[in-house]
């Protein structure tokens, strides 16, 4: 090695080779060692796509981290500016709807895996307009799976397909119980119900094809780069300007919530461990009604702007339920805890803090992603609601 060579150790990634479940029969417990050169990451610009993508990015400098995304309203490349001149990281515009787009990104990347965030993630927006759900979680899956299933065809199992899923699939609990991998599908929403079906899809390529798919279902998430049409970043911008903080219905819906990076963690943890076929939930067990999680959220506010204390409660304003609201959501990962040895890594106390501080530090990003179409968005969801 010369002077000035900087040795960077190749990942080597040890998949267990066995094919789970598949029907064909194409059982071997051969491991494979693998070596990971290029990942697409699609929806990386989004939130929780780019945790994963910084992760990836700093984690591992062997990869080469390529962020396809279409940069709708919910992507924003400010997300990724602490990394965006890394070595390993590129951006490439592009919608995983159109055939021909990831046809050609295909044959000029060549990947070694996919990991696929991309998505039309808000269930409100998804009751105002099933159609584009459907477009894009459904048919953008399909296309992605479809040209991973002939770019990658004789090597699938050397080659990944991880899709990032939601516990939304699963339905809605009454009081007690939890989602296990094993619960069966009962979607409500048109959002969950786009999901649950690109999920199905991700399994049938598993099955029929054989390609080397893994999914995770996780529950909500929460942590910095949020955008704010989700309750959380909705909230905190809301109380931080002193405006009513809407809560559907009686605010008894129960979350599961989770620090996002603690769910990049579960990401990374599955995509380099996880059998072809397998299918792991991730949670916080952490469940929260809605109305008792925005109290608290205004108690952390409140001594973080000096308001005297109960000021910030006083926002809170009941409105018109959203519709086919699921009431609970729990998730069980203790397949997740108990073969990979994953465990949430910190409060959500601590979380929130951390959220509600990095809202105030970042005040540009706020007032950018609330600025032009966002006050039209939300006039069209909450006046006169
Ligand atoms: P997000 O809405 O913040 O980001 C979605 C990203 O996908 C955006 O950057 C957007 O530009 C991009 N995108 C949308 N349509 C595209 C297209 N046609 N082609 C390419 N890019 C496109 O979503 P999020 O909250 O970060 O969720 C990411 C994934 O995780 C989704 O699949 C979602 O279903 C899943 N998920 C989210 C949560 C949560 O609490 N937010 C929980 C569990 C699972
Ligand atoms: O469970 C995982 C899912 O969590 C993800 O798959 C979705 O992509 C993500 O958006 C999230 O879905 P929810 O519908 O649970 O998240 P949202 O932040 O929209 O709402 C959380 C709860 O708060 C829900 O019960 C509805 C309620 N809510 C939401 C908003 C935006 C309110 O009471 N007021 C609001 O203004």
């Amino acid at each position: 090695m010369g002077l000035g060579t900087i040795f960077v150790p190749q990942p080597i990634i040890v998949l267990n080779s066995k094919y789970g479940h598949h029907p064909n029969g194409r059982i071997n417990n051969k491991r494979i060692s693998l070596r990971m050169k290029k990942i697409i990451i699609t929806g990386g610009a989004g939130f929780i796509g780019s945790h994963v993508v910084r992760r990836f990015v700093k984690n591992y400098p062997a990869y080469n981290i390529i962020n396809l995304d279409k940069l709708t309203y919910a992507g924003n490349l400010a997300n990724l500016k602490d990394i965006e001149n890394e070595p390993n990281y590129k951006f490439i515009k592009g919608d995983i709807v159109d055939v021909d787009f990831i046809n050609k990104l295909f044959a000029d990347e060549q990947p070694d895996a996919v990991i696929h965030l991309a998505a039309e993630s808000h269930v409100d927006r998804s009751i105002t307009n099933p159609l584009q759900f459907v477009i894009t979680n459904v048919t953008g899956t399909v296309n992605l799976l479809n040209t991973a299933r002939h770019a990658w065809q004789g090597k699938y199992d050397k080659t990944r397909f991880y899709h990032v899923s939601t516990d939304e699939v699963y339905g809605s609990l009454g009081e007690t119980g939890m989602f296990t991998e094993e619960s069966g599908y009962d979607p409500h929403s048109p959002y969950s119900a786009s999901k649950a079906s690109s999920d199905h899809f991700v399994r049938a390529y598993f099955d029929t094809y054989g390609l080397g798919t893994v999914i995770s279902n996780c529950s909500n998430n929460y942590g910095s780069y949020h955008f704010p049409e989700k309750l959380i970043p909705l909230a905190i911008n809301n109380i931080k300007q002193n405006k009513p903080v809407p809560v559907y219905g009686k605010g008894e819906n129960v979350r599961d919530w989770l620090w996002v990076e603690d769910h990049a963690r579960a990401i990374d943890l599955i995509f380099h461990k996880a059998k072809a076929g397998s299918t792991y939930n991730i949670g916080g067990h952490n469940e929260w009604k809605n109305v008792d999680l925005i109290k608290l959220l205004c108690r952390i506010m409140d001594k973080k702007l000096n308001r005297p204390a109960g000021a910030s409660e006083r926002l809170i304003t009941f409105v018109t339920d959203r519709a086919g609201h699921d009431l609970r959501y729990a998730i069980d990962a203790t397949k997740l805890k108990n073969e990979l040895g994953w465990v949430p890594s910190i409060t959500f106390e601590e979380g929130l803090e951390k959220t509600v501080e990095w809202y105030l530090a970042n005040e540009e990003w706020l007032n950018d992603v609330t600025s032009g179409h966002y006050q039209q968005y939300y006039d069209g969801q909450y006046n006169n609601r």
